[in-house]
């Protein structure tokens, strides 16, 4: 297949993954909004463990909760582990159906713009485009994330709400909705991501083992 024949059956799929029942994937007509990273990033700060607190439907984590992202060093790189959990009520019950993890890096493209960064899963090829773009965050509180790919007229877009507590609302919330509103992200496509009753709690930044990286 060529490559815009490819491009073409990707939307395709993607645009059907869009509108199913409960919609995998944020899909919108147009160019990509225009988020920015922060101006810095502190990535000793920005290490250690977050929680997803809301996120955009992404069909790589479909059904996913109890989320997690640790960001570790490594060399050149970021390490990113981000896991999951899959569950069903069982009589009112949570029951964990399968443990999903998946291992990442993330590299700077720019050293102009630290806060932008290309994350690849499974060995994947390293983007050369920011796909991973912290528009805020405070490192102890929350972490704003923003990725989007132009796909032709359409676009994918992803997006987080990361916190450090597990499961509670950062305290401005309301505004850190309403830059990436005024960048033109439709913050309406943000669910709550279920972290209650979730496995016990993966290691403190003081357990990550560096020399494993
Ligand atoms: C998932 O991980 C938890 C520990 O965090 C473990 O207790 C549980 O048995 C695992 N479940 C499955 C289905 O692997
Ligand atoms: C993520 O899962 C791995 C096992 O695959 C585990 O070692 C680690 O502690 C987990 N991290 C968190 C934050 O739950």
């Amino acid at each position: 297949m060529d490559s815009v024949l490819l491009a073409k059956f990707v939307t395709l799929t993607l645009v059907l993954l869009a509108g199913s029942a409960d919609g995998q994937v944020v899909l919108k007509f147009g160019k990509c909004p225009k988020v920015v990273g922060q101006p810095t990033l502190d990535k000793d700060k920005y290490f250690g463990v977050w929680y997803e607190y809301e996120r955009f439907p992404a069909i790589f984590e479909a059904g996913l909760d109890c989320t997690s992202a640790t960001y570790s060093p490594a060399e050149d790189a970021i390490k990113v582990t981000n896991n999951g959990t899959l569950r069903t009520d069982l009589l009112g019950k949570k029951v964990v159906l399968r443990n999903s993890t998946s291992n990442g890096r993330a590299v700077v493209i720019n050293p102009d713009k630290p806060a932008e960064l290309s994350v690849a899963f499974g060995g994947a090829p390293q983007s050369k485009r920011a796909n991973y773009k912290i528009m805020a965050t405070d490192y102890t509180t929350y972490s704003v994330i923003f990725s989007c790919t132009q796909l032709e007229e359409v676009n994918l877009q992803f997006a987080w709400i990361l916190t450090r507590a597990r499961g509670v609302a950062p305290p401005n919330l309301k505004r850190l909705k309403s830059k990436l509103a005024a960048a033109g992200v439709d913050v309406t496509e943000f669910f709550v991501v279920d972290q209650k009753d979730c496995p016990a709690k993966g290691p403190t930044t003081a357990d990550i083992v560096m020399d494993e990286v």
